[in-house]
């Protein structure tokens, strides 16, 4: 999951890294060069980062050895993400010392976890920015380039970029990100989002409708709407006196037109209403497809995770889900290991897995992060091993379920937005369903941004094979 390889943004998540096509074409007198690790948030981000630079005269370059600023966007979310960003900066000294003029900057979660400690800690790093800094970053850039080492990593509670418009980074010219809120108000015990993203706070909503209609207007098809908390969405209109909660968020940009879909990530299980689901139910362009991270099968392990909700009552948002849509999709997180998971606990979270049935599933050991309710208040006591295996459970049981799902859809007719070129063979277009299930099939006529009615006739763990329906 740590490669280092260039990612499209649907194939990022948490721990891995992606690196942008330069997608603009003007000539700059000078060069970045972005990396991203973790979560679609940061991705976005790095368009956000990329929309400050190109104004300040830096294009976008993916040839980092011909870069004047080097930006690696990070994630603290668990160790390992952390000894990624560390080792790539190793990569990196070789380069600096070949070139001396280069500024190397880090952003985003470790920017803002580590402060400081980064530039004692990396010496070969000029700049370190947190996650709501980023209109700084020409000062910042100045500052560093008369040789001082730069730093700014204050919270807000008000910035969310809303005016600025993301460059579309490496972007496949049908699905974008668009953000709708920043920081986490949970104080999920294990979590360090809070610590480095600061307080939640919702971006205004007619700047996030102006920048759904431009990329449908520019091409576009898809949009996902992103947040830590999507379901915690709260803005209200003081000019028309109006509140906008997530569901009426959803409404008024499914209605930008039907030939927009609609995504949104994550869901807080405790947060989706009945207005959610009824709102997804009334629209046929919001994908029936749910990210409900559990993060453990366990009430016991659940309000140690202070999570503030049960298994029971998981289950029953899952069976409320299946009524109101009983063809959306779901998925999940889910954390093994953590402190004083029994192997009961851990068999609650199998079961989980059986009740639910995950078309797909983000599992992870639990890594202790710093600082964070859990580091300070339980002993991460479960051994590496232990935590290992039971992870292997996890997958094991997941896999089955997931090679199941896709098995189902064999013989089904389904409508796929076409995102691009297969990459096996140039004869072959790959899209995806409502459900979030990838799809390929021979071109014919059809390309890129078209919707396209597809019947399934075979299936590989990730992709259902099919042809199109004339
Ligand atoms: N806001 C999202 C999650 C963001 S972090 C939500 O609440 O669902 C993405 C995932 O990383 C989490 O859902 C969790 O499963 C995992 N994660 C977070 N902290 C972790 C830790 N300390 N160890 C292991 N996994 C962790
Ligand atoms: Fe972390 Fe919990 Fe917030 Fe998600 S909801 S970002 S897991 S604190
Ligand atoms: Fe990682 Fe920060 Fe996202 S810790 S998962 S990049 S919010």
């Amino acid at each position: 999951m740590l490669e280092l390889v260039p990612k499209t943004h649907d194939e990022a998540r948490q721990g891995e890294a992606y690196s942008p096509a330069a997608t603009d074409t003007t000539t700059h007198t000078k060069k970045f060069y972005i990396e991203s690790y973790g979560c679609q948030m940061n991705f976005n981000d790095s368009e956000i980062v990329a929309s400050i630079l190109q104004k300040e005269g830096f294009g976008a370059t993916r040839n980092y050895e011909e870069a004047d600023l080097v930006l690696l966007n990070t994630c603290s979310i668990r160790e390992k993400a952390e000894q990624t960003v560390r080792k790539r900066l190793t990569e990196f000294r070789t380069l600096k010392k070949n070139n001396p003029g280069m500024l190397v900057g880090v952003l985003g979660c470790m920017a803002e976890r580590l402060k400081t400690k980064f530039l004692e800690e990396e010496k070969l790093v000029d700049m370190v920015i947190g996650p709501d800094a980023y209109r700084t970053l020409p000062s910042l850039i100045e500052e560093a380039e008369t040789g001082q080492k730069a730093i700014n990593v204050l919270l807000s509670r008000e910035e969310t970029y809303a005016d600025i418009s993301p460059v579309r980074l490496d972007s496949n010219g049908v699905t974008a990100f668009v953000s709708i809120m920043r920081g986490c108000n949970n104080m999920c015990s294990f979590c360090v989002v809070p610590f480095t993203r600061g307080r939640e706070r919702s971006r205004d909503a007619n700047s996030i409708l102006a920048e759904a209609t431009d990329l449908f207007e520019r091409g576009y098809r898809e949009v996902t709407l992103l947040g830590q908390n999507v379901d915690s969405y709260y803005w209200i209109n003081e000019a028309a006196d109006e509140t906008v909660t997530f569901a009426k968020l959803l409404e008024k940009v499914a209605l930008i037109n039907p030939a927009l879909r609609i995504r949104f990530s994550t869901s807080h299980p405790k947060d989706i209403t009945d207005e959610v689901l009824f709102t997804m139910a009334k629209y046929d362009n919001i994908c029936k497809y749910i990210h409900l991270p559990v993060q453990s099968g366990s009430t016991r392990v659940l309000q140690l995770m202070n999570r503030t909700y049960t298994r029971e009552w998981y289950m029953k948002k899952v069976d409320r889900i299946k009524q109101i849509l009983p063809d959306c999709a779901l998925s999940t997180d889910m954390i093994t290991g953590f402190c004083t998971e029994t192997e009961e606990d851990h068999q609650d979270s199998l079961s989980m897995m059986e009740y639910a049935r995950y078309e797909l599933a983000y599992m992870f050991a639990y890594s202790e992060r710093p600082g964070t309710l859990a580091a300070r208040r339980y002993q991460d006591d479960i051994p590496e091993d232990v935590k290992k295996r039971r992870l292997t459970e996890i997958i094991a049981v997941h896999r089955q379920h997931s090679l199941e799902g896709m098995q189902k859809e064999v013989g089904k007719t389904r409508v796929v937005l076409v995102e691009g070129t297969s990459k096996k063979s140039e004869h072959e277009l790959y899209g995806r369903t409502d459900q979030n299930k990838v799809v390929v099939f021979p071109k014919e006529h059809y390309k890129k941004g078209d919707y396209v009615t597809v019947t399934i006739h075979d299936c590989t763990a990730g992709t259902l094979l099919g042809t199109a329906v004339q």
